[in-house]
């Protein structure tokens, strides 16, 4: 078997994604897990986290076998080392690499001098293993098929947004994008995405983009990265916020999705993000059963 990689949905087509969302589905109800006693997986962070480290470091534990968190301050990476050499250090000692970062050609380019499986675990494109979890998550929300679903996003189109354009391209469902003109998602993501599904469109009106829509998504309007064009961007992204007058717009039944950390009363308020139709802890939980089927995928154990 040839390795595999994780580091952009694209790269999959919908039935292998789909078992591995089914298959995080029936671990998460207590199918044991294929177990992978000997198998260590390194994580390199270039950027903060919370729920990709700990939910990967879970997973891995969950399935019988250990991890190490690298922040960048702690490795030669922070002294010049490349990327490339890290990456072919590690997979000496490793079997699997996760790897949070900026640039995405950096993932890229560790992954094809890798050995090992190399997963994405965020960088300024795109966030494929939060769309996997939130794949999942809609699944175990809706009442009717993922394919029949409306999903409103709504902030910011960057990576977390990017993946979800591909998750809908790949699983197909439907996905209006609300963002300001200067943060629409990038074309070269949306274009490809849109000629796979035609119910992948923009709609930079909030209001007219929630009606109808099964789950409202946002996230943080100034990402990682992204600090030095804070004051422009609260400005800008004012009138994008979820709050219960816009949620008042679409379905009754409309769940509300965030990848978190949210910055409350920004992008969404307390009321909402506390109130009975968010699903947000639902989503960083189910990072955990997720990753988990990702590993055992990765590491040839399905
Ligand atoms: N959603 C997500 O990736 O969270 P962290 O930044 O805490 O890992
Ligand atoms: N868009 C956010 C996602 C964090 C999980 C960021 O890149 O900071």
């Amino acid at each position: 078997m040839s390795k595999r990689d994780f580091v952009i949905l694209t790269d999959y087509d919908k039935q292998t994604l789909s078992s591995i969302v089914d298959r995080a589905i029936e671990m998460k109800g207590g199918a044991k897990p294929h177990r992978g006693e000997d198998k260590a997986l390194a994580m390199i962070f270039t950027k903060p986290s919370t729920r990709t480290n700990v939910s990967f470091r879970m997973a891995m534990h969950r399935l019988g076998g250990t991890s190490m968190y690298l922040g960048q301050e702690t490795l030669q990476l922070s002294r010049g080392e490349t990327i490339g050499d890290t990456g072919k250090t590690l997979a000496r000692y490793v079997d699997i690499i996760m790897i949070r970062t900026f640039d995405h050609q950096d993932v890229v380019d560790l992954a094809a001098g890798s050995s090992v499986p190399v997963i994405n675990g965020l960088t300024d494109l795109c966030h494929p293993c939060q769309a996997m979890g939130d794949v999942m998550t809609l699944k175990e929300s809706l009442d009717g098929s993922l394919e029949d679903a409306k999903l409103t996003y709504i902030g910011d189109g960057n990576n977390v947004c990017h993946s979800l354009i591909h998750a809908a391209g790949i699983f197909g469902f439907s996905l209006t994008v609300s963002a300001p003109e200067q943060f629409a998602p990038d074309s070269d993501v949306l274009k490809p995405m849109q000629d796979r599904n035609s119910n992948i469109v923009v709609d930079s009106d909030p209001v007219s983009a929630v009606q109808g829509a099964d789950a409202i998504y946002t996230d943080v309007w100034v990402s990682m990265g992204d600090e030095d064009e804070a004051d422009k961007r609260y400005e800008i992204f004012g009138d994008y916020q979820v709050n219960s007058e816009l949620l008042s717009h679409a379905k009754d039944s409309c769940i509300v999705m965030h990848c978190l950390p949210a910055n409350r009363g920004e992008e969404l308020t307390d009321a909402v993000m506390d109130g009975e139709q968010s699903r947000v802890f639902e989503q960083a939980e189910n990072r955990m059963h997720s990753q988990q089927a990702i590993l055992e995928y990765l590491l040839g154990t399905i």
